[in-house]
């Protein structure tokens, strides 16, 4: 058998592999199990004793919520906080009340086990009837939960990783990837993952504005490589798959990996070594969320001799390790070692030696820090820092401090019962560091920071600065060698936020 009859058997057979994945799909963590006849007779319970505090959807924000001294919890997110588990035991006795300890006199919520019970002579009787209203509650509270969307947004990936398993590691080969023979698994996958970011975007549009923007940008792009590969610019569509890893990797390194994730399959032990190069592997498992693989992919491919430090700076894997290291391991402590050792090689250009440094001294200093208790003033000292320095320093010199500023600021949206002007602050430094160290203008992920800043503090000197931000990064962004050139599209956008940043226009 020749050698490229063989390649072609292998990836025959590779395929076939894959094909049956794509079509039986990946797992997913369960949703929540709600008894319905249970939750049904919760239901009018709940609008009758509990509404009044915490709202008719649960969201806590009731007509009596204002004069609590606490505020009555969010009864939507009791699993959300408790990493997508819901404990029936805990939950039923904080509702009854008479089984908790000290909550007697510092409780603003009833004792809903006193009240249930009250009034019925037989004790035995008073007990069930109560012990039956907090039960059904409870069942009642399960339906509120809207880890929902976490489960929604898993089966969207799960879907998006299907596809992407089988056309990342063919897009790799221009052969393969333009062959007719591959034509109708191709179409299948690239429509898969059509209509699976569709969904994702349909439904990422009622969650916080990053994500919303990602999604939708994810999207647009899977909607345009399908219609090109339809339209028979297979080349045009392999180039475009392969980019749109940096649309996974800018969503999935926001906050730390969930602990609670079941990891990916690793379907890169698939892939055969001679096609894959060593970085494409690292990416691949970046986006992919095999975030432990990605992190040994990258020492890796930093300690090789065979490439030059040079390129590997020019390729990005300098800043996708310090990112994958920062914001998602959280390990700065190996960052620094990792780089002391980068350090070390003979072939570092001058102002990437220089850089190196900053980056490992930085690392040290964040490996010796502890825990953040306040990380929007910590993130916000860091970025004046940064800042302060400005134009002598260089803004990849500060890449660490950046970086950790971002990792901070993303814990801290994503945390319940941050205030408006809180999100609005740290948004706008959000945009800050992005318009510093963002690597993608065209996944433009400062717009979409600065726009949310200035809708949440209409007419406050917040959204003004960040407006200001926004039209000089949108200009310089726009602007080549002939001059400025918005399109009508960016301009009407524009005059739209400047009227919400100066309090003129309704957010
Ligand atoms: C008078 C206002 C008020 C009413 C009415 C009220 N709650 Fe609460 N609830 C609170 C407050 C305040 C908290 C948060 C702190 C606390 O425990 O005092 C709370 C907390 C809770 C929690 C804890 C959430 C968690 O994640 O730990 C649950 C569960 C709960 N309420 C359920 C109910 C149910 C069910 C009802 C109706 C039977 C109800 N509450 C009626 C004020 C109220
Ligand atoms: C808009 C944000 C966003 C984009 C863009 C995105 N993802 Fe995800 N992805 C997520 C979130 C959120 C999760 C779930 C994390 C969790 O809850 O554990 C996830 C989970 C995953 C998982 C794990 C699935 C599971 O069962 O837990 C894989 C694999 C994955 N994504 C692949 C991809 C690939 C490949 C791309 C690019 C084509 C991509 N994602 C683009 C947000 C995104």
């Amino acid at each position: 058998m020749t050698s490229s009859r063989r390649s072609r058997a292998v990836a025959r057979f590779v395929l076939a592999a894959w094909g049956s994945a794509l079509l039986a799909g990946a797992a997913f963590a369960q949703p929540i199990p709600v008894d319905r006849t249970l939750a049904e007779l919760g239901a009018p319970l709940f609008q009758r004793y509990c509404a009044s505090c915490h709202g008719a959807q649960g969201r806590g924000d009731g007509p009596a919520a204002g004069s609590l001294k606490t505020p009555p919890a969010d009864l939507t997110r009791i699993a959300a906080r408790r990493g997508g588990r819901f404990p029936d035991g805990e939950i039923a006795q904080k509702i009854d009340g008479r089984f908790a300890i000290g909550a007697h006199g510092s409780r603003e919520m009833p004792v809903w086990g006193e009240v249930f019970s009250q009034g019925i002579p037989d004790s035995g009787t008073a007990e069930s009837i109560a012990r039956g209203n907090v039960a059904v509650l409870v069942e009642y509270l399960k339906t509120l939960q809207t880890d929902g969307d976490r489960q929604a947004t898993r089966a969207r990936m799960a879907e998006i990783f299907a596809a992407m398993r089988f056309l990342l590691p063919l897009s790799l080969d221009a052969g393969k990837f333009e062959d007719e023979l591959h034509r109708p698994r191709i179409e299948q996958a690239l429509s898969l993952l059509d209509r699976s970011a569709a969904s994702l975007a349909e439904h990422g549009r009622a969650q916080e504005v990053p994500f919303a923007h990602l999604s939708r940008a994810l999207s647009i792009d899977a909607r345009d490589i399908h219609i090109r590969y339809q339209q028979g610019h297979a080349r045009e569509a392999r180039y475009l798959v392969l980019t749109l890893t940096e649309t996974c990797v800018a969503c999935h390194s926001r906050l730390p990996a969930a602990s609670d994730a079941p990891p990916s399959e690793a379907f890169l032990t698939e892939v055969p070594a001679r096609d894959l190069r060593a970085p494409q592997r690292a990416k691949l498992a970046y986006a992919t969320r095999q975030f432990e693989d990605a992190e040994a992919l990258y020492e890796a491919v930093l300690a090789d001799p065979a490439v030059s430090a040079t390129d590997l700076d020019l390729e990005g894997h300098l800043d996708d390790y310090l990112e994958l290291e920062i914001r998602v391991r959280q390990d700065p402590a190996r960052a620094a070692r990792t780089l002391e050792r980068f350090g070390a090689r003979s072939d570092l250009p001058p102002a990437l030696r220089t850089e190196v440094t900053h980056w490992r001294d930085a690392l040290r200093q964040l490996a010796r820090r502890g825990a953040v208790d306040a990380p929007l003033d910590v993130a916000r000292a860091e970025v004046q820092q940064a800042e302060s320095g400005r134009p002598e320093r260089n803004d990849r010199e500060s890449l660490v401090e950046y970086l950790d500023a971002s990792a901070l600021l993303h814990r801290s949206v994503a945390v319940d019962g941050a205030s408006a002007a809180q999100q609005a602050d740290a948004f706008l430094l959000l945009g800050v560091i992005e318009s510093r160290i963002g690597r993608s203008f065209w996944l433009s992920q400062a717009e979409a920071y600065l726009e949310t800043a200035i809708r949440l503090a209409p007419g406050k000197p917040v959204a003004r600065n960040a407006y200001g931000l926004l039209e000089e990064y949108l200009t310089a962004g726009y602007s080549g060698s002939a001059g400025t050139n918005l399109p009508p599209d960016v301009r009407q956008k524009l005059e739209l936020l400047r009227g919400i940043s100066e309090g003129q226009v309704p957010g």
